[in-house]
């Protein structure tokens, strides 16, 4: 019998933001999850399940070909969007850093500005990836936090416009957290930002200690701050 894959936690909102899709690029699919359930579950007909690791693909294949998908999910070894068969409608970009996102997306910007959806779930440097996409046109439209196993995610689909938006009108925690996210009040957002106060006055301690330079430490200090008070 063919097996089925079943998500949770942050794969399965990412599965939810490709809903409706035709052909998805799944940008390092590792273990391939995502993309069979993207499959299984009717979200996309087609996904390139890419990789720049030949062991991350070799797993994807193995489980592909359990469950019966040899002509739906093609395995591609790709750097980032490079050299995909065809133009995806729907690119994931999930579980990297955020600069390594916006390389990816920079490296090869026809096939990033003519897809769709562009749903990333970055792992850290989130404010980067978002200063990038706004200076770049992209426009962000939906985004909210996931609690998976203890940790707390950022989810963010963009779509590229070709404007840039006005920041002067922005809340200041907006490159840390999203504009979508502060006005919509995301319900985990209030302890997502008591765990960033409490990581950054311990790193604000041990550069005290050493004596290092702390300006950037306490205007993101100063930022959190700014952004509890306005939740
Ligand atoms: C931590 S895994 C994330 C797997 C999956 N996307 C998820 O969110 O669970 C990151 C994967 O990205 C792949 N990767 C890193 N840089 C890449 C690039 N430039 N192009 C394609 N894949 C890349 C790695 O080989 C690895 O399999």
């Amino acid at each position: 019998m063919e097996k089925r894959v079943h998500l949770k936690g942050r794969l399965q909102v990412l599965s939810d933001y490709a809903k409706g899709s035709d052909t998805v690029a799944d940008i390092g699919c590792d273990h391939g999850r995502l993309s069979v359930s993207l499959l299984q579950t009717g979200a996309a007909n087609t996904v390139y399940a890419c990789d720049i690791s030949r062991d991350s693909l070799e797993k994807a294949r193995a489980l592909r070909d359990k469950c019966g998908l040899t002509d739906k999910m093609h395995i591609c070894l790709t750097d980032g969007l490079h050299n995909l068969p065809s133009q995806p409608d729907t690119v994931i970009i999930a579980g990297m850093g955020g600069i390594l996102i916006s390389e990816i997306l920079s490296a090869v910007p026809d096939v990033a500005k003519c897809a769709e959806r562009i749903i990333m779930q970055p792992m850290r440097t989130v404010s980067q990836l978002r200063k990038f996409l706004h200076t770049s046109g992209y426009h962000i439209t939906r985004e909210q936090l996931c609690k998976d196993a203890g940790r707390i995610y950022q989810l963010i689909l963009a779509k590229y416009v070709g404007e840039m938006q006005d920041f002067s009108i922005l809340p200041k925690g907006f490159y840390e957290f999203g504009e979508l996210m502060i006005k919509n009040r995301d319900p985990l957002l209030p302890e997502l930002i008591m765990r960033m106060r409490r990581e950054l006055s311990e790193a604000k301690e041990r550069a005290e200690k050493n004596g290092a330079e702390l300006t950037v430490l306490t205007e993101k200090l100063k930022i959190l701050e700014e952004t509890a008070h306005e939740m």
